[in-house]
């Protein structure tokens, strides 16, 4: 729970008083004290001439018990490093910190003092929030004892009178939807891949969006797709015994006049099929439908956040099997958009059912935009790492601002090439394309691939594998599923204007 206040003008009740100093301020020998509330000046007067340990460098942090204060039990100082470099994400991993000591000390009503930054203003705390959202997510369905605590820590965001402002609290309430969404996805792509099927997740989709304003699920189940002929889907989808789905989730305001497509590849789990998966790491493959899940996190934050466009997810979803029924290396297919594929490697699945669903969505909605969201090749993460995804487009405005959009938003994305060359790579002896390129821009090749049944939208493709699951170089993040993607729609969104 989050709240904000001004400084009390008689002392402060608190469990845990937080303040964050820069390091230039730190090792200032005359300090202005006057900045912090009347009732902590003794006892911040009183620690820093006692104690010389603690420097301000970024995630430093310093938990004393205030000699003076009595209605204060722990003061936490947080090292904020030197506050040139003080970019809002750090306030994200401070944020991550602050709950992570809260956590340690089980305190319940914590105050956040943010009058000795020069505007406590909406990014901080926005950030702060964030942050300390993503320490409290944890994913314990399956754990006989939880470990969350009973009692929701409350959090008091404490400003200077001069700079308070009615707003922030909007903040507060408009980061919490978007973490919704963020809650959303990651627990989703955690299940379990026996739990998490299509079905488990058309009911969930059924659920959240059904009865929603503006909003209406359309379900195409296998015989409906045998009708509509989305053979690429059914052709990964026939080695499983659980059904595939093609779910489409409309967000149609009146008055609309753009449209937003979202597609979100679904695999429910990845064994590669009949190119079956080497066996390390083959339990990662259940995250092979954060695509799906970033869209329904998106289309999460699109009900609460209620924007004045239409906003169209769709999401196939088929699991990957190498089961009697599967399609073999060499097998041709008639996909939807009547183009045939020749399918050489059956690994290379997620490019199969996205080719429907991006001529679907193309052909049916006309969207200004379309992006598509895939964990989709191994060779994505090899090149970029674990920290930003890859962004092909074939809009350089749409990938600049996709590009922007990430920094803004903290879903890095990174632009990877898209020229016709490659395109050559995927010339099959027999069919109109082949589901694989060379060894060489396996990343590229995917894109080129799914451009192909793009027609004439203006698309962009984020290529996920690397950053959905189990990421190393972000501090804000932990095991398990990151929920990237769905920041980065809705900071898309603010730039609506710019890209359709
Ligand atoms: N789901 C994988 C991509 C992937 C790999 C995601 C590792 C996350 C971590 C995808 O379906 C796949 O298997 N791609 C192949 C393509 C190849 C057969 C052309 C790959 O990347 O090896
Ligand atoms: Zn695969
Ligand atoms: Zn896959």
């Amino acid at each position: 729970m989050f709240q904000i206040a001004t400084v009390p003008e008689y002392g402060l009740n608190s469990h845990l008083l937080i303040i964050m100093l820069t390091e230039k301020f730190t090792k200032k020998r005359k300090k202005d004290l006057s900045i912090f509330p009347a009732c902590v000046q003794k006892d911040l007067e009183w620690f820093f001439s006692e104690a010389k340990d603690f420097k301000g460098k970024f995630k430093e942090t310093l938990l004393f018990y205030p000699r003076f204060l009595e209605s204060v039990e722990r003061i936490l100082l947080v090292g904020m490093g030197d506050s040139f470099d003080l970019d809002f994400y750090k306030f994200r991993e401070i944020g991550y910190l602050i709950e992570t000591r809260q956590k340690e000390v089980k305190s319940r009503r914590n105050h956040i003092f943010l009058g000795n930054f020069p505007v406590c203003n909406q990014k901080i705390i926005e950030q702060l929030t964030e942050g300390i959202l993503y320490k409290q997510y944890t994913f314990d369905e399956y754990k006989s004892e939880s470990n969350v605590p009973s009692i929701e820590p409350r959090y008091i965001f404490v400003c200077s009178k001069h700079d308070y402002s009615p707003k922030y609290r909007q903040v507060v309430i408009k980061t919490r939807k978007l973490m919704s969404g963020i809650y959303l996805a990651r627990n989703l792509a955690n299940q379990p891949a026996n739990v998490a099927t299509p079905a488990y997740i058309k009911e969930l989709v059924v659920k959240n969006f059904k009865n929603k304003n503006n909003c209406s699920v359309e379900i195409y189940d296998r015989e409906n797709l045998q009708k509509m002929g989305m053979n690429a889907i059914l052709a990964v989808a026939q080695g499983s015994h659980n059904e595939p789905y093609l779910l489409v989730i409309k967000y149609q305001p009146p008055q609309a006049r753009k449209t937003v497509a979202l597609v979100g590849k679904g695999v429910t789990f990845d064994t590669g099929g009949i190119s079956i998966k080497p066996p390390a790491n083959m339990d990662e493959m259940k995250f092979d439908m954060s695509g799906a899940a970033a869209v329904i996190g998106a289309m999460d934050f699109v009900v609460n956040h209620k924007p004045h466009f239409n906003v169209i997810g769709v999401i196939p979803l088929v699991e990957n099997m190498p089961g009697g029924g599967a399609i073999r290396p060499g097998d041709v297919i008639k996909s939807f958009s009547g183009k045939t594929i020749e399918i050489l490697n059956t690994d290379a699945e997620g490019r199969l059912i996205l080719a429907d669903a991006l001529t679907y969505a193309v052909r049916e909605f006309k969207p200004s935009v379309v992006l598509d969201f895939a964990t989709l090749t191994g060779a994505c993460m090899v090149a970029l790492g674990d920290k930003r995804a890859g962004v092909f487009s074939n809009s350089p405005d749409l990938r600049q601002a996709l590009y922007e959009a990430g920094e803004e938003s903290g879903d890095l994305v990174w632009p990877l090439p898209t020229d016709d060359i490659y395109r050559k790579d995927l010339e099959s002896d027999i069919a109109d394309i082949k589901n694989i390129g060379s060894r060489w821009g396996g990343a590229i090749t995917a894109a080129k691939f799914l451009e192909f049944f793009v027609e004439d939208a203006t698309w962009a493709h984020i290529d996920m594998a690397g950053t959905a699951n189990d990421v190393k170089h972000i501090d804000f993040l932990n095991k398990g599923a990151t929920g990237f993607g769905v920041r980065l729609v809705a900071a898309m969104f603010r730039k609506i204007n710019k890209i359709a």
